[in-house]
């Protein structure tokens, strides 16, 4: 009798965990097992900027690009798309892609051009991303990438000094996923020369986001009329099975013990807390988190915040000391979400540590604006002006118009024009580009470092 149990028990949950995959198979035959990011990014969450606080901010130019882009169609054409990126790792995919002017060769003077961007999961990071991307190839930028045919500077994992592709120019910049180290990152980024810079959303909102993007709902088995809630009330359950082995076939690129919903962000932004298995954890240590949270304070010149979307973008040109109209960008992603949501009091207390950064930065956000003074809301009107602007002419009512668009000069910007081409720029993820300018740039350089394998993209 206790023997036949034991043995049910042994059998039950791996057939449990086997019913509910192919349950599920259908919803997950689409994002599986196709490694392109943008397969990762198109997914990606939506997103939709609170009213900001300030009256002075036109708010009306976020609205237009969500109604444009929300088309299931497209969504697949691009997972088709992407899907064949890594069978033809030589094909150029992007070849109706305009040479602009400025993709000529120019140097890029440092304090322009160093940067780490720390891309935290799900944090409407792909549009940022492109902005990033765009100027790096344009300003001739040397951006460290993964090593050949993955996604990921090991994130999850830590990077270390073979994770990346070899370069014989100094890297300028850090822009794909990898978890923020101080100490390896500083070897390649001096932080005298570097800014670092990340985005974080509002934790709830990530948690929807995240939970629709990682399919917890049918990799879990989460059978409820509030999948959300329903999650939430048994989330330490619900967690260990997404993480477990035995699910590992339905995940895509999260390793064994890797949870996507408890404190992802701080993960991110290399907080330790016990992944992978014998790693440091934190989580229940409260001064060292703030110790933690403190010195990102320090080593990060900025953390932006995705619900003031425009009002970062400012303060990162600022500091940077681009122009307005490198900015100037196609938002990307915006995956529905149908879930209600009445407990975010259960979520606070699992995601704590991701509440805390949050707060933190949100202050230190609100707090490097009014340093600015008074002329920094007058420019982020201006370059949502701007943006409006390009929205209609690239994407909106004015799609079909064939003239340039000009733009005129403000005490911000002098005058410029966007065109077609320019529209077509914005539309792509550039990192094919990105990569292919680099091999080909460093084609000469032989790698004799062993291949680290690691279970992650
Ligand atoms: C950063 O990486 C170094 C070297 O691998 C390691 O010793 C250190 O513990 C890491 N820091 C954190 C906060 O994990
Ligand atoms: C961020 O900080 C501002 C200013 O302190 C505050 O009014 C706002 O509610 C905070 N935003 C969020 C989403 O918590
Ligand atoms: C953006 O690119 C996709 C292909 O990646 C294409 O289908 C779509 O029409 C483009 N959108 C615009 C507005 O150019």
């Amino acid at each position: 009798m206790v023997r036949r149990r034991y043995i049910l028990l042994r059998v039950l949950p791996p057939m449990v965990i086997f019913l509910i995959g192919m349950l599920c198979l259908k919803n997950l035959s689409l994002g599986f097992h196709k490694s392109n990011e943008d397969i990762l990014d198109s997914l990606d969450s939506e997103y939709v900027p609170q009213k900001p606080l300030n009256k002075k901010f036109d708010s009306n130019a976020y609205v237009l690009v969500d109604e444009v882009m929300a088309d299931e169609k497209k969504k697949l054409h691009d997972l088709k798309n992407s899907g064949n990126h890594l069978q033809n790792h030589n094909r150029i995919e992007e070849s109706n892609v305009p040479k602009t002017a400025s993709s000529t060769n120019k140097q890029c003077p440092n304090e322009k051009c160093n940067f780490v961007f720390i891309k935290t999961m799900k944090c409407a990071t792909e549009t940022v991303v492109r902005i990033l991307r765009k100027y790096s190839y344009e300003n001739n930028l040397n951006i460290m990438l993964p090593q050949k045919k993955r996604l990921y500077l090991a994130w999850p994992y830590l990077m270390n000094d073979l994770d990346y592709r070899l370069s014989d120019r100094p890297f300028n910049g850090l822009i794909d996923h990898a978890i923020y180290n101080k100490t390896i990152m500083n070897r390649y980024f001096p932080p005298e020369t570097t800014h670092y810079v990340s985005i974080i959303r509002e934790p709830l909102k990530h948690f929807k986001s995240a939970f629709s993007y990682f399919k917890i709902e049918q990799i879990a088995g989460i059978f409820a009329k509030h999948p959300l809630t329903e999650y939430l009330e048994n989330i330490k359950y619900y967690d260990s099975i997404y993480k477990s082995h035995e699910a590992a076939h339905y995940r895509y690129c999260i390793p064994d013990g890797f949870s996507v919903t408890k404190n992802l962000i701080a993960h991110c932004l290399g907080m330790p807390l016990g992944f992978p298995y014998g790693r440091q954890d934190i989580t229940n240590n409260l001064p060292a988190v703030r110790e933690h949270i403190r010195n990102l304070d320090t080593e990060f010149s900025l953390v932006m915040i995705v619900e003031y979307f425009h009002e970062s973008l400012i303060l990162f040109k600022r500091l940077m000391k681009w122009q307005l109209k490198d900015l100037i960008y196609k938002f990307v992603n915006r995956g529905t979400y149908y879930f209600s949501l009445s407990n975010k009091e259960k979520h606070k207390k699992w995601a704590s540590i991701d509440y805390m950064i949050y707060e933190h930065f949100n202050k230190t956000l609100w707090n490097k604006i009014a340093i600015e003074g008074p002329d920094f809301y007058d420019e982020v009107k201006q370059f949502s002006l701007m943006q409006k602007q390009v929205n209609h002419y690239c994407w909106g009512l004015d799609r079909n118009l064939h003239k340039n668009l000009e733009i005129s000069s403000s005490q911000f910007n002098s005058d410029f024009e966007i065109s077609r081409k320019d529209c077509e720029s914005m539309n792509i993820s550039w990192l094919e580009k990105i990569k292919e300018k680099f091999d080909r740039d460093n084609k000469h350089v032989i790698d004799t470092r062993p291949t680290l394998r690691r279970p992650t993209c």
